[in-house]
């Protein structure tokens, strides 16, 4: 009897851990064995319901594997070693030598988006935009022109409908405020540089339904000034930027202490939205939602749409905004209101990020293109891509999405309405949960064309998401409801 128990607790647990989580069980616990970990069985597998069916990974079609099988690390190999060539992008850099510092890279940059786009039949346009920033009494010793490399692809059904992937490439020595020494910034921030472009060369001659922009930006290393004006930009003008990430030192799979992980990235996502006011932020923490902000949404789509054989990659999503000490292009994003989230490397070696370029006691040190892995960049770019692709190409999220918490009741009410910008290639949605401490969705429920639904499971024991689903079968991000306390 208690062996058939466990047994059935075992299988419906392992059952339950989407198969796309390539770690094995057994590597999150040692010590685990079958029956000895009721604990973990229970909550991955209560409560129990009699709807739904386990998530399973959302794997690439025919064109998505096409274009993944693109990804090239030659191509982003000498990206790389075309920005190093120019001996420092520090901010404060010439912007009119042309070979070496910040502007010939700027140019470098934009005449190479303009190559992409021309593939692209006029649906990618390049832009360079920015702005004088003055001195800053900080890291801008004088005033300077912020300027950002912007590829836009347009999509073809859902055009005001953004995602916007970036890079900086802007790079800095031990001082942040040397702008003469050399600054070679392979990794920092020339590998995310590298898949922006890359991955603008390879989309150019596809037709994603929404919009996708590749960007190139600066003034990072000096207060994030390129990346703060790109989200003030488009918030100003009030584009539905639906998410944005960016690859911040994604070059090296090597750790400081020899730690080699080349199939992983850290994908950073954080918690409750900065932007939320405080009536928003109470709710938020009274029904627990807490861990089910428009960021970590996007990181659980991220998971379950690039964790895969194509990408060659396990998505590791760390639940804050970033490194301890550390900032990124994602935070002005966040503060504009935009789902956002970091990509970087795994195992940093900080021998070779913000370093001076030297050799002590035989250790070489400086952010040099020689400690970068091409071939892993390659396939975080894939992630980047699967990613990207599967957004765009999906409907957008519904909005408005509540719970109806008008009275006691046992099972669970939803109404929401269709994406901003209405129903656009929407087929219908899913109803999607999993246990409150599970850390992805395990279960879906499509409810069809409709705004609203009751299923029969507590929404006091899961959390529910609702999503969107396309003609094509592509299923938008979730979206956590909050409670329609009345009427
Ligand atoms: C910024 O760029 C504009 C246009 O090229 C130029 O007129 C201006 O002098 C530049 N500002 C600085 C501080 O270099
Ligand atoms: C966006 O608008 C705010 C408020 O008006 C303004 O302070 C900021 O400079 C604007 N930024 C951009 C990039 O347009
Ligand atoms: C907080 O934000 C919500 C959603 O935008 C809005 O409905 C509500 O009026 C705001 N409350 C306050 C006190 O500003
Ligand atoms: C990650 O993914 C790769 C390739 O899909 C796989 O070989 C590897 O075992 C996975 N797990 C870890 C911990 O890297
Ligand atoms: C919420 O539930 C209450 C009570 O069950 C019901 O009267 C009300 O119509 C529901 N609200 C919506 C928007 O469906
Ligand atoms: C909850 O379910 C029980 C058992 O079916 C039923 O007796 C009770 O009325 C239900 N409560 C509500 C508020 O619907
Ligand atoms: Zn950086």
């Amino acid at each position: 009897m208690w062996l058939i128990v466990i047994l059935v607790c075992f299988f419906s647990y392992v059952a339950s851990v989407p198969t796309n989580s390539l770690v094995p069980v057994q590597s999150r616990n040692p010590s685990y064995q079958p029956g000895e970990a009721l604990f973990t069985c229970s909550a991955a597998s209560w409560p129990y319901a009699s709807i739904g069916s386990l998530i399973q990974p959302q794997v690439p079609d025919e064109e998505l594997q096409s274009i993944l099988a693109q990804v090239s690390p030659a191509n982003i190999e000498a990206t790389i070693l075309k920005l190093v060539s120019f001996g420092t992008r520090h901010t404060l850099s010439s912007q009119t030598d042309p070979a070496r510092g910040i502007g010939a890279a700027r140019d470098w940059l934009a005449s190479q988006f303009r190559q992409a786009a021309e593939a692209s039949n006029g649906q990618m346009t390049v832009e360079v935009i920015g702005y004088e920033q003055p001195a800053d009494g900080d890291r801008v010793l004088f005033p300077v022109n912020i300027s950002d490399v912007v590829a836009t692809l347009k999509g073809t059904d859902d055009p005001g409908r953004v995602y916007v992937i970036s890079g900086h490439y802007d790079t800095r020595c031990s001082d942040p405020n040397d702008y003469t020494c050399d600054a070679p910034g392979a990794d920092d921030d020339g590998s995310g540089v590298a898949i922006s472009l890359e991955l603008a060369r390879v989309m150019a001659t596809h037709h994603p339904k929404a919009t996708i922009v590749f960007a190139a930006v600066a003034g990072e290393e000096q207060n994030l000034y390129g990346s703060t004006f790109l989200a003030q930009t488009y918030q100003n003008n009030s584009v539905n930027v639906a998410g944005m990430f960016t690859n911040d030192i994604v070059g090296s799979s090597t750790g400081q202490d020899g730690t080699k992980d080349p199939y992983t990235i850290r994908l950073f996502a954080q918690g409750p939205p900065p932007t939320e006011n405080a009536t928003q932020a109470a709710t938020r923490l009274t029904v627990g939602g807490e861990n089910d902000s428009p960021a970590r949404e996007l990181g659980r789509f991220v998971h379950e749409v690039a964790s895969n054989q194509y990408t060659e990659m396990n998505v590791s999503l760390i639940y804050r905004l970033d490194r301890y000490l550390r900032g990124g292009d994602h935070r002005p994003f966040l503060n504009a209101g935009y789902a956002a989230c970091r990509f970087t490397e795994p195992n940093e070696d900080f021998r070779h990020q913000h370093q001076d370029v030297r050799i002590v006691d035989g250790v070489q040190y400086g952010d040099l293109p020689e400690f970068c892995d091409f071939g892993y960049i390659s396939r975080v770019g894939k992630v980047n891509g699967a990613s990207l692709w599967s957004l765009a190409n999906a409907p957008g999220q519904p909005t408005k999405v509540y719970v109806n918490t008008t009275a006691l009741s046992n099972d669970s009410q939803f109404v929401w309405q269709p994406p901003i910008g209405g129903a656009i290639g929407v087929t219908g949605y899913e109803v999607v949960w999993r246990p409150t401490d599970a850390p992805f969705w395990t279960h879906f429920l499509p409810v069809g064309n409709v705004l609203t639904v009751t299923v029969k499971l507590s929404k006091d024991n899961v959390i529910f998401g609702i999503r969107s689903i396309g003609a094509n079968g592509y299923k938008s991000p979730a979206v956590f409801p909050f409670p329609l306390a009345s009427g």
